[in-house]
């Protein structure tokens, strides 16, 4: 497993707009869009290609195009927000959602919601979430998949807490892990410090 952390200043400006709590919820979310977009295209550098023939205007070549399609899984609700522009920028994308909704006290995932393609062994499976916490909906997401036998190729998740990271890596140790930021750690309430406060909330508007 390789946990990638995207070190590119440009990202790392973006995040610090997250960050700051006066950032309002329409920039909070364009800068979840444009990080997101960042992470899936490193997430998605070494997907396999096969090759097309085309006309130029001057020869017909061979040339190569993705082998397998994608298939985007947002975990609501936080993750939705990751989605529009990667779906822009490479629009043979599926979208299977996963609503899971943490326990404040418990600290766990509840699910709430399931919907995936019938048929999902031919694609190219990425989960979106914008924090990593204690790694719970992530281990809950991937435990899902595996039960309509597929495995996530990666996780994308724009901060991650060294806590969350650890419990993936013991449990799927052959998931990678993209992220912009490993953050310092959880405070008792499970939020990431410093981290960005409650993306979903932050994202809709919903904050107290
Ligand atoms: C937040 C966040 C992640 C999850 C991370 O979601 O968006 O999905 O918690 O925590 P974990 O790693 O400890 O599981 P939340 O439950 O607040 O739902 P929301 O996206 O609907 O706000």
């Amino acid at each position: 497993m390789a946990v990638i952390e995207i070190n590119h200043p440009m990202a790392l400006e973006k995040l610090t707009v997250m960050r700051n709590k006066e950032t309002a919820s329409n920039k909070f979310s364009r800068k979840l869009e444009e990080l997101s977009l960042m992470l899936f295209h490193e997430a998605s550098k070494n997907l396999a290609v096969k090759k097309i023939k085309v006309s130029t205007p001057f020869h017909e070549i061979e040339s190569p195009i993705l082998k397998n399609e994608i298939l985007l899984v947002p975990i609501l609700r936080a993750g939705m927000g990751m989605v529009p522009m990667i779906r822009r920028f490479y629009p043979r994308t599926h979208i299977g959602m996963i609503g899971l909704k943490r326990d404040e006290h418990i600290l766990k995932p509840i699910t709430y919601y399931i919907n995936l393609p019938k048929k999902m062994d031919d694609l190219e499976i990425f989960i979106l979430d914008p924090m990593l916490a204690t790694g719970g909906s992530i281990l809950k997401t991937v435990e899902i998949l595996s039960g309509y036998n597929v495995k996530p190729r990666a996780v994308i998740s724009i901060i991650s807490a060294p806590e969350g990271i650890k419990a993936v890596k013991e449990k799927y140790p052959w998931l990678d892990i993209y992220t912009v930021a490993i953050d310092e750690k959880l405070n008792d309430s499970g939020f990431i410090l410093p981290g960005l406060g409650d993306a979903g909330d932050r994202l809709f508007g919903t904050e107290d």
